[in-house]
């Protein structure tokens, strides 16, 4: 793993430039055309307000105040309502346009990076996993995109529409006078400053926030999974409190992050109620200078005070990005993780039909442990024969079946098929060469035909019908409600652990691969059930080179190979009948405990 995740947490942030520039790049950029669109909806509208403000001047000059003299001006305030009119339908209209097309292209970003963020986690390497909880996972894929989703509008209505529309409004301004636009001016960079401190905080604030939830999920999902021990245990009061605890402190940060962003507003008001007194002062001793007309004045409020709808949206939009980018670095972050399990350059694709697997001077350690698990372990598995690891709970064999399929990589050492190195070998032609029954039986949330077919793009039904059979389950599924088409549940709820383990096998048996590997294939079966699977195995391993782990001796007595292994090494090797005679630990083992 190129970084370890845990970092994911803890690393110093990326500058808001370079963040942007990636999310424009990665996820935005194919949707320039409706941006493109929208803006120029946003443009008519800015023009709009600009329009609506200046007409207020004339309309003031040229009939409200000339009326007071001559009566008979009245008339003319019917163009000047006609055009105020048209501003505000026309604004209203495009202000839908625009919204709409905003909504769909952020909707479809955010689809974009879900689906991207999913399909990396797919290519990432069992290590990776075993560090993560899935519940941090999917607040990943939901949560943090989420929020990245809301900054993704925000940011172009805000530099598009507020941006747009607070141009023209200053440009009004100064047009109209700019002396008295300078007043104005002056406390923008205290806005500014003030705008950009804030938005600093709720970077931070949202980081924390979104590592909060993240770690929230993952707490919920261990905890619906863990529902049966916690209950056993009555550890219910004593979880209930743990999850409070994170549920307070999501509370706090939200808390936190709203009294950040809300201080936005007490400071704007201020500093906007000092400028309105400041230009009414101005120009009341304009106006009896005859410098100023009534009508200019009012334009100019009038757009000062249309202006400041979009300057207080840009000052909230700082916000929006700062939450947003605190989301996107979280995504970033998982998005740069290289699988450490990858094809290698020029990576080739094989066909073979019988395999000679060589374990050659094969060494191993997780990432995190000190001192090697595997040590110079060497072993060939002739074609067609079947070899058990047998030996003390955490000697290494799990891992080193890993190994074969490359969930884990050697780490000195070679392992070779046919004498290929594996890892010369596109990981789709070796995985699509090995059939896996292991321990942990995960079935999906799906039918029973496609849990058995899975992995296949056109399925058989008369081959998983077939595969059922050998694998005794045949008579199970059609005594379900709807046969092969009943679903089986989140995690097979409504299996028993012997008929996930047969659908496991059956699953195998589909596969046709040339290599099975069987980790505690049959732990969850009964002694009647094993006998029965037994045979079916013994079928499954015919033509193939199978690697069994067991733990009930009963079920390896007939392997060619039994290789007994102690803290990653071969103690001794051969058929149970001469591991027997000699004086081992495989007797030891035998005699001890048939059923460890
Ligand atoms: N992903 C991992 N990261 C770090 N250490 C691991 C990991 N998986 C296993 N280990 C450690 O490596 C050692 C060997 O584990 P392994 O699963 O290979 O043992 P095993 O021989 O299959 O044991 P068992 O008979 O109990 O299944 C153990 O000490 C275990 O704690
Ligand atoms: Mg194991």
């Amino acid at each position: 793993m190129a970084e370890n995740i845990h970092n994911i947490h803890t690393q110093a942030s990326t500058s808001s430039a370079v963040l942007i520039r990636r999310i424009w790049r990665e996820f935005m950029s194919p949707y320039k055309g409706t941006i493109l669109i929208a803006l120029f909806f946003m443009f008519i509208d800015a023009a709009m307000t600009v329009t609506f403000a200046k007409l207020l001047q004339p309309a003031m000059d040229e009939v409200l105040i000339a009326v007071q003299d001559d009566p008979a001006k009245v008339n003319s305030i019917w163009g000047y309502v006609a055009a105020i009119l048209v501003t505000f339908v026309v604004r209203g209209c495009v202000s839908y346009i625009h919204s709409v097309l905003m909504s769909k292209m952020s909707q479809s970003v955010i689809a974009d990076i879900q689906a991207s963020l999913f399909g990396h986690f797919m290519l990432l390497d069992l290590g990776f996993f075993k560090n993560q909880s899935s519940g941090g996972l999917v607040s990943g894929v939901v949560n943090d995109v989420a929020v990245m989703r809301a900054t993704v509008t925000d940011s172009i209505v805000g530099l598009g529409k507020n941006v747009l529309t607070l141009v023209g409004l200053l440009g009004l301004m100064i047009y109209q006078d700019w002396k008295l636009s300078l007043i104005v001016f002056a406390t923008f960079p205290l806005a500014m400053f003030l705008v950009v401190r804030l938005g600093q905080r709720i970077r931070k604030v949202s980081k924390k926030l979104q590592n909060e939830i993240a770690d929230l999920s993952s707490l919920l999902v261990g905890l619906f999974q863990g529902i049966r021990q916690i209950q056993a245990y009555g550890a219910e009061k004593v979880e209930i409190k743990r999850t409070q605890a994170v549920i307070h402190n999501v509370r706090d940060l939200n808390i936190k992050s709203a009294q950040i962003s809300h201080l936005n507003t007490p400071i704007n008001e201020i500093l906007v109620g000092f400028v309105i007194a400041g230009i009414m002062v101005y120009g009341a001793f304009q106006i009896a200078a005859g410098v100023l007309t009534p009508g200019t004045l009012i334009s100019f409020i009038g757009a000062f005070s249309l202006a400041y709808e979009p300057m207080k949206k840009l000052a909230r939009l700082n916000n929006s990005i700062q939450q947003g980018l605190g989301a996107a670095e979280r995504v970033f972050r998982y998005k740069d993780l290289t699988p450490a399990i990858r094809n290698n350059e020029g990576a080739k694709t094989i066909d073979f039909e019988q395999a000679e697997i060589a374990y050659k001077n094969v060494s191993f350690a997780y990432d995190d442990a000190d001192g090697a698990l595997i040590d110079d372990f060497t072993l060939t598995l002739k074609p067609q024969t079947v070899t058990a690891f047998v030996g003390p709970s955490g000697s290494g064999k799990t891992t080193l079946m890993n190994m074969l399929p490359r969930f884990f990589d050697v780490g000195a050492g070679s392992i070779e098929i046919n004498g290929e190195n594996i890892q010369g070998l596109t990981t789709e032609c070796l995985r699509g060469h090995i059939a896996l029954v292991s321990q942990d039986v995960f079935i999906f949330d799906d039918t029973v035909t496609r849990n058995i077919a899975y992995g296949t793009d056109e399925i058989d039904q008369d081959k998983v019908i077939a595969a059922a059979k050998e694998a005794a389950i045949h008579d199970f599924i059609l005594s379900l409600p709807d046969g092969y088409n009943t679903r089986l549940g989140e995690q097979g709820t409504r299996l028993s652990g012997g008929q996930k383990q047969r659908i496991s096998i059956a699953r195998a048996l589909l596969k046709e691969a040339p290599i099975l590997l069987l980790d505690e294939a049959t732990s969850a079966l009964d002694n009647e059930s094993e006998k029965l699977i037994q045979q079916t195995l013994n079928k499954l391993q015919k033509g193939r080179t199978t690697l069994i782990i067991a733990h009930r001796l009963s079920s390896i007595q007939g392997a060619d190979n039994i290789v007994y292994i102690d803290k990653g090494r071969i103690v001794q090797q051969g058929q149970h009948d001469t591991l027997i005679k000699s004086n081992g630990p495989y007797k030891k083992l035998y005699q001890g405990n048939i059923d460890i």
